[in-house]
């Protein structure tokens, strides 16, 4: 069975939870395709031409430590802009989306140019204060100097060059459905996101 969950939306707005808890529910394969931006960033920074270094990712890279830091997530977002990056990464995540078994995808173009075709659609918002203060406490342990300004910062500055870039930039497919996190709370939104993949699988 090909079945496709995609899953997009701005930074920290409850997309990765959703995405794995919807796998996990289902028996379905999970991919945070984040992960291939972040970790073609991280070689970029390490003096490697972006083009090439999506090309070559290898599961390795996907291990290194540093991934999730803000850092790398602005490199990340500068090199997303970049039509030759995304054009190496389409296959796979296309790929991915249609093998046997059922996979969910979250990032910022899943449903609108990975994989149009998915059947289910969900685009996952919050309001841009819940979003920073949830991933402020997540970074808080390691980065207790950070403040909730500085993530808020962080987060607009790259919501604002993911929406705004002309390769596939983030946006809500014409038939994905919103849900709004601010107030849902995880649980019920998951709960939301179950009834959709039920009622259409
Ligand atoms: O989802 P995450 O915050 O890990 O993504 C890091 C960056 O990778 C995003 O800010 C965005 O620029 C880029 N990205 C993208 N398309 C995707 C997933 C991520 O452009 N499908």
């Amino acid at each position: 069975m090909k079945f496709t969950v995609a899953i997009d939306g701005p930074a920290a707005a409850g997309k990765g939870t959703i995405a794995k808890a919807l796998a996990a529910h289902f028996g379905f394969d999970y991919l945070d395709t984040g992960l291939l931006y972040r970790a073609t960033a991280r070689k970029a920074m390490d003096g490697l031409d972006p083009v090439a270094a999506a090309k070559a990712l290898t599961a390795h890279d996907f291990q290194r430590d540093g991934l999730r830091t803000a850092k790398v997530g602005q490199a990340a977002s500068k090199i997303a802009a970049l039509p030759k990056v995304r054009a190496a990464l389409v296959a796979f995540q296309h790929d991915f989306a249609r093998r046997e078994g059922g996979a969910v995808l979250d990032g910022r173009d899943i449903g609108t140019v990975i994989c149009p075709e998915a059947e289910v659609k969900l685009f996952v918002t919050a309001s841009d204060e819940a979003r920073a203060e949830r991933r402020w406490k997540e970074l808080a342990e390691r980065t207790p100097d950070l403040t909730l300004d500085e993530v808020l910062a962080d987060l607009r500055a790259r919501d604002t060059r993911d929406s705004e870039r002309k390769t596939a930039p983030m946006a809500q497919a014409a038939d994905a459905v919103l849900l709004d996190t601010t107030a849902l709370g995880i649980d019920e939104a998951l709960a939301a996101a179950v009834a959709l993949v039920e009622a259409r699988m």
